[in-house]
C-alpha cells in the first residue's frame, strides 16, 4: 500500500537513516532486520536497530533502542518515528514498543515502509487506543 501523502525531505532523510540503522541490526535467529529513525522535538534524529540474543527473551527491537538513545542525550519529545524492514509490507512497531513510545510522546507520527517503498502512515493514538496509564499516586 502506497501512502497518499508526499514524503517530505526530511521523512526521507529518516529513511535513509532508519536503512543505515537496519543494516546493523543484530539478528543470528530471527534473520529479521528491522532499522528506525526518531524525529525529535528539537530536530535531532536518533536510530536504532533490533539486537537479538541467544536468550530471546533479551532481544531489544529497534524502535525502543532509537528511544533509549534519544533519552540517553535527554531528548524525551518525539515527533516522527520511521520503521524500515526488508519485506515488501512494512511492519508496524510492536506493542510493547507502542507502550514505551506512549510514555514520551502519545501524538507520535508513525511512518512503517517497506523494502520497495510503500509507505503506512500512522498516528501513535490509532496503534495504541486505550493504553494502560499510571498516575503515581493515584493507587490506593
Ligand atoms: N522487532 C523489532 O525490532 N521491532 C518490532 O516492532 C517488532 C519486532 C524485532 C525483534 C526481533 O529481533 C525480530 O524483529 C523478530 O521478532
Amino acid at each position: 500500500m502506497k501512502s497518499s501523502q508526499a514524503i517530505t525531505e526530511k521523512e526521507k532523510e529518516l529513511i535513509e537513516l532508519a536503512r543505515t540503522a537496519l543494516q546493523h541490526a543484530y539478528t543470528p535467529y530471527s534473520g529479521f532486520k528491522v532499522g528506525a529513525a526518531l524525529l525529535t522535538g528539537d530536530n535531532q534524529i536518533f536510530t536504532g536497530c533490533n539486537v537479538e540474543n541467544t536468550s530471546f527473551g533479551l532481544t531489544v527491537c529497534a524502535e525502543r533502542n532509537a528511544v533509549y538513545a534519544a533519552v540517553c542525550k535527554g531528548d524525551t519529545k518525539f515527533r516522527k518515528l520511521v520503521i524500515i524492514v526488508e519485506q515488501e509490507n512494512p511492519s508496524l512497531p510492536c506493542g510493547a514498543c507502542r507502550q514505551v513510545l506512549l510514555e514520551f510522546s502519545p501524538e507520535l507520527e508513525v511512518l512503517a515502509v517497506g523494502n520497495t517503498g510503500q509507505i503506512q502512515r500512522m498516528k501513535l493514538s490509532e496503534l495504541l487506543p486505550h493504553a494502560f496509564k499510571y498516575k503515581p499516586g493515584k493507587i490506593r
